[in-house]
């Protein structure tokens, strides 16, 4: 009885003693878990999204915005347009010309920012227009034009509309267009579209009469409506033929190829500016082949129509012409 006694106590301090080992290993496992693969690749991962989240969020200022508050005023962005010049029939910014502040430079172009600025605090704000830049993405920041830069105090509770202008010179490279409103301790950046292309062309003769060497923009071009006024109003079908069916020219040539043919014209010349002036002034340079290969006739059998088209058809019948692709 007492050696089974003594037995079974020994058996019972070898149990404990094996569940103090089971339990010390148990332990000693959990403790080590985070050194598992599986669970290191896990924290990395979590640590990569954190820092890949600030990222994001820092990025985001930077990201432009139609809405912001400031301090109390609220600022939304009504609208962002381009203008292109006087000549301009529709598609871009009409304004009294009592709103617009002169035209932009000869080679610039007016990019117009529709605000409203709303005093959301109890105190009367004051917006200085000198707040707002363009600010491309490469080159120099340009500040608004002339009288929009006041200042004004706006009540609480208050909008206050306001169109701001920047004329910009789109040829230079300039990468990405935002306007910055430096009004907290970072800016906000609201967006504007991407400037129309156009083209850069120096008048001759015509209703335009500029300084030879000014560079004139075009309007942005309609190649359907350009198509329209080949084939019908300006005849242009009549001597050229349709450019969608070869041979079917008279008097002037086919052109069909035109877009790709009138860059090597004249060295230097881009294409847009050799249609143009082909338009405007026949006689500037005569093209080698007419009906049948022939060379053609100088002067010139083709009108001058400087007198007779506005700048928005010349676009148009320029735009038409060099998206041929016979
Ligand atoms: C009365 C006939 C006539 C009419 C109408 C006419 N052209 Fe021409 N066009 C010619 C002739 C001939 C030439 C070739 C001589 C020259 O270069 O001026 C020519 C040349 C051109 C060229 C240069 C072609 C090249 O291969 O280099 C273009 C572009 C052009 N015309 C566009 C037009 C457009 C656009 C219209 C209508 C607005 C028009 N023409 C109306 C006769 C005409």
């Amino acid at each position: 009885m007492a050696t089974s006694q003594a037995g079974s106590r020994g058996a019972r301090r070898r149990r404990r003693e094996r569940e103090r080992r089971e339990q010390a290993a148990r332990r000693a496992e959990t403790l080590r878990w985070w050194t598992r693969p599986g669970v290191l690749v896990f924290a990395v991962a979590v640590a990569l999204a954190a820092a890949g989240w600030a990222l994001v969020i820092g990025a985001s200022r930077r990201i432009p915005v139609e809405e912001a508050t400031v301090d109390g005023l609220h600022l939304r962005l009504e609208d962002a347009r381009w203008i292109l010049d006087q000549m301009d029939h529709g598609e871009n910014f009409q304004k009294p010309s009592t709103m617009m502040p002169g035209m932009p430079e000869w080679g610039k172009q007016r990019v117009t920012l529709e605000l409203a600025f709303e005093n959301r605090s109890p105190q009367p704000q004051v917006f200085d227009g000198r707040e707002l830049m363009l600010v491309p993405e490469l080159g120099e920041e340009v500040p608004p034009m002339g009288a929009q830069t006041g200042k004004a105090v706006i009540a609480p509770g208050q909008t206050f509309n306001t169109a701001v202008h920047f004329d910009f010179d789109t040829t230079l490279p300039h990468g990405k267009l935002r306007v910055a409103w430096r009004r907290g301790e970072r800016p906000i950046y609201l967006p504007i579209p991407e400037p129309a292309e156009h083209y850069h062309l120096r008048p001759r003769g015509g209703e335009v009469s500029l300084p030879p060497d000014a560079r004139l923009l075009l309007p942005i071009g309609k190649p359907e409506r350009g198509e329209r006024l080949f084939k019908g109003v300006y005849g242009c079908i009549a001597c050229h033929g349709d450019p969608q069916v070869p041979d079917s020219n008279n008097v002037g040539p086919h052109l069909g190829r035109i877009a790709v043919t009138a860059a090597t014209r004249i060295d230097g010349l881009p294409a847009a500016q050799y249609v143009y002036e082909s338009i405007i002034e026949p006689n500037a340079f005569i093209a080698p082949e007419c009906k049948g290969g022939q060379p053609c006739a100088e002067p010139s059998a083709m009108p001058e129509y400087a007198s007779l088209v506005d700048l928005q058809d010349v676009a148009d019948l320029v735009a038409y012409l060099l998206q041929l692709d016979g």
